[in-house]
């Protein structure tokens, strides 16, 4: 019996809900909750009917500890997923504390009047998880999360030692409008609008915004001009793996979603400084958020793939080695699966098996956990069979 509270109803909530429903051999007894309890209701009832399974919702506001902790006890589940916001991180992390429930998420934490994300506030935690007996895994998404364990998965198995490492992602689909983000758009436009950085030979690099670009080839999908941002996976991989010489991350962006980003900036509305409007106080991205397209909603017309790896270079016996691996996912087959989008799909499958690693108990360990410092090889396994395979190219052209 093994029960799991899952926080966050949005695109990448509903997946991670529809594959525990899937499967319910691990997650015996599933709760979903968020600040919209509407929402959980209707994943909950398209479970039901596409599934059979039957799951319980709950409404909670995961910005307040008394309020999780309440919950928590009520449900008494092993553990907390956590797919709302980066904003509730803590907030959630100290619950689980409180109430003694191992704790996962996929994005580290930001404080909502900064743009600024970094793993510190997070591995602040660690002799408070070590002491409590209690497992937090932090950023078991795809990137972070599938591109960290891709990481430790060649070191394991393919590299005496890696020295250059390039994640590659590409969102190669259409969604048909002018202008929409794959997740949560204030998140992510913080996310991109923020300066460029890489790991060179011991140190961070820093790039004005979208300085550095490449055209890199994707599997099934072909060119595409990728540009270096910043990642958080890298903060935890240069730490873990410190024989790398360089780390970088790379992003496909269209040249229309470049134009729209800037006009967005240049008219102020990527801004997070609070403004007075009309005698009420707003924030513009808040504002924007709320007149972009639900995330959620982009599945039933978006075709086309993501495709998103690792392509490493480095040394096997005395030899220069250069491996890639991947995997693609279609939209269209993420959005039949589970009624979401592949970007919501590619978040919330490596949810499920994290969870189903710590729950089976595959993955262990007392504190705070980045996904690479634990065993790739049982988790590399389940991405096979639960809907994102990968793919493995040794010694072909990085281009990088
Ligand atoms: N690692 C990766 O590869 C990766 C990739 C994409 C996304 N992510 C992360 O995945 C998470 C979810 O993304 P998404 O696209 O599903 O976002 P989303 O569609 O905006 O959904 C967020 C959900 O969290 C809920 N929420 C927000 N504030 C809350 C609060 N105070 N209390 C309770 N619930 C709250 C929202 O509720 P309301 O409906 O009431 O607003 C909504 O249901 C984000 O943290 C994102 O950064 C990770």
């Amino acid at each position: 019996m093994s029960k799991v509270l899952i926080i966050g109803a949005g695109g990448v909530g509903r997946v991670v809900a529809y594959k525990c429903a899937q499967n319910n051999n691990v997650f015996t007894q599933i709760c979903l909750a968020s600040r919209t309890k509407s929402k959980c209701d209707l994943i909950a009832e398209d479970i039901k009917t596409r599934l059979g399974v039957t799951i319980s919702t709950a409404q909670v506001d995961a910005d307040h500890v008394p309020e999780l902790v309440k919950l928590i006890k009520e449900v008494q589940p092993e553990l907390v997923i956590n797919v709302a916001l980066p904003y509730q991180d803590l907030t959630i992390m100290d619950a689980c504390l409180e109430t003694g429930v191992h704790y996962l998420d996929t994005a580290n934490y930001e404080p909502q009047d900064e743009a600024k994300f970094e793993y510190s506030w997070q591995w602040a935690y660690q002799d408070r998880f070590k002491q409590a007996g209690l497992t937090a895994i932090l950023g078991c998404g795809f990137d972070p999360g599938v591109t960290s364990i891709y990481t430790a998965y060649a070191a394991k198995h393919h590299f005496d030692t890696i020295e250059y490492l390039d994640i590659v992602d590409c969102n190669g689909g259409d969604h048909g409008k002018a202008f929409a983000t794959n997740f949560n758009p204030e998140i992510n436009i913080r996310e991109v609008t923020q300066k460029g950085r890489y790991w060179e030979n011991g140190q961070w690099v820093e790039t004005e915004p979208h300085e550095i670009r490449k055209d890199l080839t994707y599997p099934s999908i072909g060119k595409k001009a990728s540009y270096v941002i910043y990642h958080e996976e890298l903060e935890s991989l240069v730490k873990n793996f410190p024989s790398l010489k360089r780390a970088r991350f790379w992003m496909t962006f269209g040249d229309e979603y470049l134009t729209h980003l800037r006009v967005i900036q240049n008219i102020g509305m990527a801004s997070i400084e609070p403004i007075n409007y009309e005698g009420k106080e707003i924030v513009p991205l808040q504002f924007l958020k709320a007149v972009l397209p639900d995330p959620g909603s982009l599945g039933d017309n978006y075709v086309g793939e993501t495709s998103i790896g690792c392509r490493i270079k480095g040394k096997k016996d005395g030899q220069d080695k250069t491996y890639y691996v991947y995997n693609n996912c279609s939209h269209q087959a993420a959005f039949d699966e589970t009624r979401a989008q592949g970007v919501s799909y590619t978040t919330g499958v490596p949810a499920m098996i994290g969870a189903m690693m710590l729950l089976t108990k595959k993955w262990s360990g007392a504190g705070v956990f980045n996904v690479e410092e634990m065993n790739p090889d049982p988790f590399m396994e389940q991405l096979m069979t639960q809907g994102l395979p990968w793919v493995e190219v040794h010694d072909g052209d990085l281009e990088l």
